[in-house]
C-alpha cells in the first residue's frame, strides 16, 4: 500500500514507468537469485521471501509472507534454537555462515545461513536471512575426508597384515599337517578336537586379514555390463543363507526405461551390497528383538530401490532397524569403528564399501533416524572398459 502510494505521487509518466520497470527487474532478480533470501520483521514475520527460498520448502511465496519464519518455513511452534535474529535487531551486527541441517522432504540437508541488518533511519527494522544450499559441497568434503584417512590407513594395515599372514599360515600348515598324521605326533582325539578349534581361529583369522588386505592393498578391478538386480537378488540371498530370518527384503525399480545395466566390476559391488544388507539385517534384528522385549509389535524389513538420476544409477539400501546415533555418524566409515560386541563385526564392512564405490567413481552416503536409515550409492551408468585396471 505504502509502496503504491509513494509510485502514484511520482507524476511524470515516463519517470513513473521507469521505477515501475526497475521493480520489476528488482523483483525478477530477488526471486531469480540462487541463494535462499527471507527479509524479516522484528515478530519474526516474513515480509518478502524470493522464490528460490519458498520453493526449497515446498511452498509459494504467497503461501508464506505474513507467517513467523518458524511456521512459516519449518513448521515449528518455537523459533529455532540457533537463531540469532532476535540479537540482531539488538547488535546491529551480520551474522556469517552459520553451518546447519535442516530436514527437507525427509532428507538431511545442509546449509550455511547468512543474517543481515537492514538499517534505516539509523535503526535496525528488518534482517535478511541469506540461504545457501551446501548438502552438495559437504558430501564431497567428507568424502574427501573418508578418502584420505584410508590412504594413510591402508598404507599401515597392509604392512601389518601381511607380517601377521606368513606366521598364520605357518601355524595352520603345521596344525594341518599333525591332523594328518596324528600317530606320528602322537595325538590323541582330544588333542585332534584341540587341533580342530586352532585351525578354526586361523580361518577366522585369515578372514579378517584377507578383508584388512582387499581394504587397503592395490586393486584388480575388472569393468564389464552387470546386471544390478541380480546383484541384489544375489546379496539377498547371501543374507538369507547367513541366518537373518524373519525379514521382509524387496527390490524396487523405478527407472521408466528400467535401466539395470552399468559398467561395473560386479564381484566388488556384490561385496559393497552384501555390506550394506548384511548392516541393515542386522540392525532390523536388533530392533526386533528390542520390540519383542518391549511386546511391541514389529516386521523389520530391508528394501533396495534402483533408479536412474542424470547420468547416475542410484541404489538406496533402506532399514528400519535401530538407526544409527547422531553422535557415531561422523566415525561410521572409519576402519575398524564398529558397535557390534567383540566378535561379531571388525568394523571393516563400510570402509572397503566406500572404498569400491570411489573406486567406482560413485559416491557414499547415509541418513539415518530412529525409524529408518537410508545408504545411498551413486554410481555413473557410462563407465566404460577402458577403465580396467
Ligand atoms: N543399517 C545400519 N543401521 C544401523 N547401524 C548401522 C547400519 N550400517 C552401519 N551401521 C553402524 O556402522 C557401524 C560400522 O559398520 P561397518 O559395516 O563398517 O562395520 P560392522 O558392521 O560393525 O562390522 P563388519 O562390517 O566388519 O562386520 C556398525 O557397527 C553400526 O554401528
Ligand atoms: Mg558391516
Amino acid at each position: 500500500m505504502n509502496e503504491f502510494y509513494q509510485i502514484n505521487l511520482i507524476k511524470d509518466q515516463s519517470s513513473y514507468d521507469k521505477i515501475l520497470n526497475a521493480k520489476h527487474q528488482l523483483e525478477m532478480i530477488f526471486d531469480l537469485h540462487q541463494e535462499g533470501l527471507v527479509l524479516l520483521n522484528r515478530e519474526l514475520k516474513i515480509i518478502r521471501i524470493n522464490k528460490t527460498m519458498a520453493g526449497w520448502v515446498g511452498q509459494r511465496p504467497a503461501d508464506v509472507v505474513g507467517k513467523t519464519c518458524y511456521q512459516g518455513l519449518w513448521t515449528l511452534p518455537r523459533p529455532c534454537t540457533f537463531c540469532p535474529v532476535n540479537n540482531i535487531f539488538t547488535t546491529g551486527e551480520a551474522v556469517h555462515g552459520i553451518e546447519e541441517t535442516l530436514e527437507i522432504d525427509g532428507q538431511q540437508t545442509f546449509w550455511s545461513i547468512s543474517y543481515l541488518p537492514v538499517v534505516e533511519n539509523g535503526r535496525v527494522e528488518m534482517v535478511m536471512e541469506r540461504y545457501r544450499d551446501i548438502t552438495e559441497e559437504k558430501k564431497f568434503f567428507e568424502m574427501q575426508i573418508r578418502t584420505e584417512k584410508l590412504i594413510s590407513l591402508g598404507m599401515m594395515v597392509a604392512g601389518v597384515a601381511h607380517e601377521i599372514m606368513n606366521p598364520l599360515s605357518g601355524i595352520s600348515g603345521i596344525a594341518n599337517n599333525m591332523l594328518n598324521m596324528p600317530e606320528r605326533y602322537g595325538i590323541n582325539e582330544t588333542g585332534q578336537d584341540r587341533i580342530h578349534t586352532i585351525l578354526d581361529s586361523t580361518t577366522r583369522m585369515r578372514t579378517i586379514l584377507t578383508d584388512l588386505l582387499n581394504f587397503s592393498g592395490p586393486k584388480q578391478y575388472t569393468m564389464k555390463k552387470a546386471d544390478l538386480r541380480q546383484l541384489i537378488e544375489k546379496a539377498f540371498s547371501i543374507i538369507h543363507l547367513k541366518g537373518f530370518k524373519d525379514i521382509e527384503t524387496s527390490i524396487h525399480i523405478e527407472d521408466e526405461d528400467n535401466i539395470t545395466e552399468i559398467m561395473c566390476d560386479s564381484e566388488k559391488i556384490l561385496i559393497s551390497l552384501d555390506n550394506l544388507i548384511h548392516n541393515a539385517a542386522y540392525s532390523v534384528m536388533e530392533k526386533a528383538k528390542q520390540q519383542k522385549r518391549e511386546n511391541n509389535e514389529y516386521q523389520g524389513y530391508i528394501n533396495v530401490t534402483l533408479k536412474k538420476r542424470d547420468k547416475k544409477l542410484i541404489i538406496l539400501v533402506t532399514d528400519n532397524g535401530m538407526g544409527i546415533f547422531k553422535s557415531d555418524m561422523p566415525r561410521i566409515f572409519d576402519p575398524f569403528f564398529t558397535t557390534k560386541s567383540p566378535g561379531e563385526g571388525t568394523g571393516l564392512g563400510l570402509s572397503i564399501t566406500n572404498q569400491i564405490i570411489i573406486e567406482h567413481q560413485g559416491a557414499l552416503f547415509v541418513n539415518s533416524s530412529p525409524v529408518k536409515t537410508v545408504f545411498t550409492i551413486e554410481l555413473p551408468i557410462d563407465l566404460s572398459e577402458e577403465k580396467n585396471r
